[in-house]
């Protein structure tokens, strides 16, 4: 028997409780030992919980019980999260979270304490929800050389822009359904500012390369800025417009990664992840394209890559888990995101003599029309060029009387059509 404590009882807590309750002959079978939750932190009361004499309100009774061997930390945010966290690693515990923003900030430094502990920090459900991916990506992808990470990482956003593309609905009031079933943050703008997206792909990055990428490396946009008439033009392009977070292995050995919304041709698999569902693409220089699908949100999926991570914990007691990256990017590791050639949509109100200057401009543009496009609305698709060049071309155009409304960048693969 292996007395585990969790800290946080909310939608994941709860979650995490229930599986492991729920499917104690299939942890056993896996951990060949029975799983005790000896311990819930949590402020709140529970009396109806069928653990109710487990909680306490006290983290000392977790950290200064010794016979607790594996700690779940499902409170999210980075504080007191992080205290607690560092704590049970010092003590000699093993940590699992589902925490991204404690994961993206201080991963470098927990997985040093683990090491330096001889024991465990796993965080699989911190990226994709119930997707397993950080298990895949540091173990069956180990013999490649990783090439490229895109991904649709937030639920709550590919939701939104799913329904905006399906039904028409407005962003608002996706966003205000969204809410409704429970899929967005607590805080709407860590899902459609992308700073959700950009804490997963800077784990992804984190691990895929080797040293840690903070979120404040990472250029990035959300969705908010997006109307109807953008994902009409995507499908007139042939694609759909995904807010996507992105890392690629440059030839200098820098990192190109940005979270953005992006036009995904219909040929690439992640325009076809709809709804709250994630995608994961990795393409390694051996195994070329893998996509990993599924619940990337929600209560129950998250909770099973956390149970997981426990059970990998219990079976790791003595030999604990390679599983690690330094804190050792060099300057520069992260390129400016502007330095990098890409191809831009761009939609704006531009008069008669300015939009005949496009061409110009910017060389070979591939115009953009769908029935209901406005008089004097211009939408197009530059050539790909480093983006600072087009940058200057836009302002330029705009100094000629256009008014920019929307660009969005073009997820194009070195080679390949998608
Ligand atoms: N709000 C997040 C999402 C939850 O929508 O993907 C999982 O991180």
């Amino acid at each position: 028997m292996v007395n585990i404590a969790i800290m946080g009882h909310g939608v994941v807590g709860s979650g995490v409780v229930e599986v492991i309750l729920s499917h104690k002959e299939s942890i056993l079978r896996h951990a060949h030992e029975e799983l005790n939750i000896q311990y819930i932190l949590d402020r709140r009361e529970f009396p109806d919980s069928p653990l109710a004499d487990r909680f306490t309100k006290n983290f000392e009774d977790i950290v200064t019980d010794d016979s607790v061997s594996v700690v779940v930390e499902v409170m999210g945010g980075l504080h007191p999260a992080f205290d607690f966290v560092s704590r049970c690693l010092c003590a000699g515990k093993s940590v699992v979270t589902s925490n991204k923003e404690l994961v993206a900030a201080k991963g470098a430094e927990l997985l040093a304490l683990a090491r330096e502990h001889g024991v465990n920090f796993l965080f699989e459900a911190s990226v994709g929800g119930g997707i397993p991916i950080i298990r895949p990506l540091d173990q069956c992808l180990a013999a490649n050389n990783v090439l490229e990470i895109s991904g649709i990482l937030n639920g709550t956003t590919n939701f939104i822009l799913s329904k905006m593309i399906d039904e028409g609905m407005e962003f608002a009031d996706a966003l205000a359904l969204a809410q409704k079933l429970g899929y967005a943050e607590r805080d709407p703008s860590a899902d459609v500012d992308g700073h959700d997206a950009c804490r997963k792909i800077c784990i992804l990055a984190s691990l895929a390369f080797g040293s840690h990428v903070y979120p404040e490396q990472v250029h990035t946009e959300g969705i908010s800025g997006l109307t109807l008439a953008d994902v009409d033009y995507a499908r007139a392009w042939g694609g759909e417009i995904k807010l996507v977070g992105r890392v690629k292995k440059l030839e200098d050995g820098s990192l190109y990664i940005l979270v953005c919304p992006m036009f995904v041709p219909e040929s690439n698999q992640l325009s076809h992840i709809d709804g709250v569902f994630n995608g994961v693409m990795v393409t390694g220089d051996a195994v070329d394209d893998v996509l990993f699908y599924g619940q990337g949100a929600g209560k129950l999926p998250t909770a099973s890559a956390v149970a997981a991570d426990v059970i990998d914990c219990v079976k790791h007691t003595h030999a604990p888990k390679y599983l690690f990256w330094e804190d050792n990017a060099p300057k520069n590791y992260v390129t400016s995101h502007l330095d990098v050639p890409v191809s831009l949509y761009v939609r704006g109100h531009m008069p008669d003599e300015v939009s005949e200057q496009i061409g110009d401009l910017f060389g070979e543009i591939c115009l953009l029309a769908t029935e209901d496009t406005p008089e004097q609305e211009v939408a197009f698709i530059t050539p790909r060029m480093p983006e600072r060049e087009l940058r200057d071309k836009l302002a330029e155009l705009e100094q000629t009387g256009a008014q920019i409304q929307t660009t969005v960048r073009v997820l194009e693969r070195d080679g390949r059509s998608a």
